[in-house]
């Protein structure tokens, strides 16, 4: 058996989550991620037959009976994460019966998976029926996006066109745009169900005065489209209350959209 410490899923969420807190996104215990692995890489570093406790997850995810996953501990730093992923991290099967989680490593002090584990496990459902090759969802703080959504209409045509016209890159990076959810208690079934509900049409969803969840094939990609939002909200928390001078019109985001091959929200061009 391999050492689990050595195991490139493993690597990559402790260099992912000592970025994002580097960043500014995930303050204290702020943020979360949950990375689907494959079962037979996992088998190289686990007993599989092995389960150390289970624990009830608090909805059923039938979908996901079998799959396991990497997921962030509740309450845990994200800073502490890359020096102690035993603690900070758990990988975890869901049972049989839908609704229990087996743990197969980590929360070694008694911890259990993010408050947040309904979103991730129902946006996990509804990416994988979009993209099969769906793995990640990763949900944070970032300071722009979030300063954002106190000043800007929440809107999900609105806000992404502002973000598609702060930079060049932004509608070839997220051509899909941005889903929005009003603010709402965190932690619960009913915001995981909203979530999931606009994961089914974009990978991106703002939570209004919390965060963004984003979902992707891998945890570059799904980084990347946050960073990406984070610096245009910048550009635009930067900017807002001066003068326009220049601007990136319709027909501009059209020739881009044309020129990268992207697919993107046309509806969303006054075109
Ligand atoms: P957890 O510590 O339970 O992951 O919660 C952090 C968070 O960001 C809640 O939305
Ligand atoms: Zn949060």
């Amino acid at each position: 058996m391999k050492n689990i410490f050595d195991a490139p899923f493993l690597k990559k969420m402790c260099e992912t989550a000592s970025n994002m807190y580097r960043l500014g996104w995930d303050e204290r215990n702020g943020g979360n991620i949950s990375y689907l692995l494959d079962e037979n890489e996992v088998a190289q570093y686990l007993d599989l037959n092995k389960v150390i406790r289970t624990i009830p997850t608090g909805f059923q995810a039938n979908e996901l009976i079998g799959r396991i996953f990497i997921v962030t501990g509740t309450g845990k730093y994200f800073k502490n994460i890359e020096k102690d992923p035993e603690n900070n991290l758990g990988i975890i099967r869901i049972a049989d019966d839908g609704a229990t989680a087996e743990l197969l490593w980590g929360y070694a002090d008694g911890g259990r998976f993010t408050s947040e584990l309904p979103a991730h496990l129902m946006s996990h459902i509804s990416r994988l029926s979009v993209n099969p090759e769906n793995r990640i969802i990763m949900h944070c703080h970032p300071d722009y996006t979030l300063a954002m959504t106190q000043v800007h209409e929440m809107d999900e045509r609105a806000l992404t066109r502002t973000l598609w016209k702060q930079m060049t890159e932004s509608i070839v990076v997220f051509p899909d745009g941005l889903g929005v959810l009003p603010w709402m208690v965190c932690g619960t079934n009913e915001i995981g169900e909203a979530t999931a509900e606009k994961m089914k049409k974009y990978r991106l969803v703002v939570w209004t005065l919390h965060g963004i969840y984003g979902a992707g094939r891998d945890m570059d990609e799904t980084f990347g489209l946050i960073e990406t939002v984070e610096k245009a909200a910048k550009q635009y928390m930067l900017t807002a209350h001066l003068p326009q001078v220049n601007t990136i019109e319709d027909s501009q985001l059209k020739e881009l959209a044309e020129f990268f091959g992207v697919d993107y929200r046309k509806d969303y061009l006054n075109i």
